[in-house]
């Protein structure tokens, strides 16, 4: 750990941030991988980074195992700072990570000259502001998806601000892609394989509310005082009493969540935006709804149960980008075929049309199929691996290593897929088509 870095990167760079991007962009000249260009820093590997948590419940702890595992397996991190607004789980994770400090307030552990970087496993509408206020520190940010809640548009537009502004690094939880099949089909249309693009179509289709409904409540007696800081997990949200469901259970209700759109579609659609290489939408339009988990479908299980869920279990969307691609994200929760077949987390492999060919997956290939207007030919290409957790772990510790922000998910990248999702959630929810203004960079609904 660097005890001596400055926590603000605008007016001075670390040693090892120096000569990272020096050497980044030395070898960022030289690079031809599939994947985005990972350069090394000679002998800052030697240094071992902090790591700290914010939001310690289920994918915290998932956080805490796979830096342990990087920990173990050459990655030279540990997990220095634990931060969560709920006593019980903040301990829990302490006893995880034996040389961790224990905070409550993540303005807190930002300020911790031990923690490098920091996870973010906080509920949705925590991850802009904390990612902002990371970056701002000099912390460089894994941050889960989906980038903000629905409501938060311009907080989205800021992180990527922010990323630009301070240099950061910064990784999306979208693990899927340390998929290499992603990374194997970008080249294949940037070589012009598919033609112009014209049409890409992915989505995830599943059974069950477990995400919302399902969530433990680990304390059904729970109230706030100095072990639940109420007040911390509202946040910027509308102000109310105290409710053991929305605490535990956040994933139901709309003032934290969005359902399918913002729980599931950054795993299916950062592919197909990164491979696409798709920028801000047009226009997007969206459908949907609660079709399953609704009061009448629950109660047939429960009888006692009383359904609050507000968010949709099923949605779909259409977005148009300037210059004539339109794309088809599609999925509910009520049902798991996925049709054309799933590929790592879960999500309907993509298929992407151009005015040439069309790719998509089949096992483990990538499959081509001319067009009928073009006299190419038919190719299958095997796929050199698999999505990997804790791979994709390491790579953005070589980023920040080596200082270059171009991850497997990069800040740009999280915005403009993000902006698309709030723009169909925000159609589904005002029954109109939301458009962006590239000038004002702006939503228009
Ligand atoms: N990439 C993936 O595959 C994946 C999987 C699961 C969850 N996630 C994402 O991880 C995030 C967390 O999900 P979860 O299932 O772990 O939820 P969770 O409710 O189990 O955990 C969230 C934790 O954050 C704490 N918290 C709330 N407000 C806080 C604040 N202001 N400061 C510090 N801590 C605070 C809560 O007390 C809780 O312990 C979600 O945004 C979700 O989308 C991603």
């Amino acid at each position: 750990m660097d005890n001596s870095r400055q926590t603000n990167r605008g007016t001075s760079l670390s040693r090892r941030t120096f000569i990272g991007r020096s050497a980044s962009l030395a070898a960022g000249m030289a690079v031809v991988s599939a994947g985005p260009a990972i350069a090394q820093a000679a002998g800052s590997a030697s240094e071992k980074l902090g790591v700290g948590i914010i939001g310690c419940g289920g994918r915290g702890m998932g956080h805490m195992g796979t830096w342990k595992w990087l920990g173990e397996n050459g990655g030279n991190v540990e997990v220095v700072a634990v931060c969560d607004v709920y006593r019980p789980r903040l301990d829990r994770a302490a006893q995880a990570a034996a040389n961790a400090k224990k905070y409550m307030d993540y303005r807190e552990l930002l300020a911790d000259p031990n923690v490098d970087m920091v996870s973010i496993t906080t509920p949705d509408h925590h991850h802009g502001q904390q990612a902002i206020d990371a970056m701002r520190a000099g912390k460089d940010v894994y941050c889960e998806k989906p980038l903000t809640h629905w409501s938060q548009f311009e907080v989205a537009r800021e992180i990527a601000r922010t990323a630009r502004e301070t240099g950061r690094v910064f990784q999306l939880g979208t693990q899927g892609m340390s998929d290499p099949a992603w990374w194997q089909m970008k080249t294949l249309v940037q070589e012009g394989l598919i033609g112009q693009p014209l049409h890409a179509e992915c989505g995830i289709f599943r059974v069950g509310d477990w995400g919302e409904r399902g969530m433990p409540v680990d304390d059904p007696n729970a109230k706030p005082g100095p072990d639940l800081n109420w007040d911390a997990f509202l946040g910027d949200r509308p102000k109310r009493d105290f409710d053991v469901s929305r605490f535990f259970r956040w994933r139901m209700y709309e003032d934290y969540a969005g359902g399918p759109s913002t729980d599931l579609y950054p795993h299916s659609y950062t592919p197909v935006t990164t491979m696409l290489d798709l920028k801000a939408p047009a226009y997007a339009v969206g459908t949907g709804g609660i079709y399953r988990y609704s009061l009448s479908e629950t109660q047939k299980e429960n009888p006692d149960e009383k359904v609050e869920r507000e968010v949709p279990d099923t949605f779909n969307m259409l977005v148009d980008y300037p210059g004539g691609i339109t794309c088809a994200l599609l999925g509910t929760q009520g049902n798991g075929f996925q049709g054309t077949g799933a590929r790592g987390s879960g999500a309907k492999v993509p298929v992407l049309r151009g005015w040439e060919g069309s790719l998509t997956i089949q096992g483990n290939e990538i499959v081509f199929e001319p067009s009928d207007s073009t006299n190419k030919e038919a190719q299958r290409y095997p796929i050199q691996g698999e999505e990997n957790m804790g791979e994709y772990f390491r790579k953005f510790v070589e980023c920040v290593r080596a200082g270059n922000p171009d991850t497997q998910s990069p800040a740009e990248r999280a915005y403009h897929t993000q902006t698309a999702l709030i723009m169909g959630y925000l159609a589904l929810r005002e029954g109109k088509t939301v458009r962006f203004d590239p000038e004002k960079e702006n939503l228009i609904i």
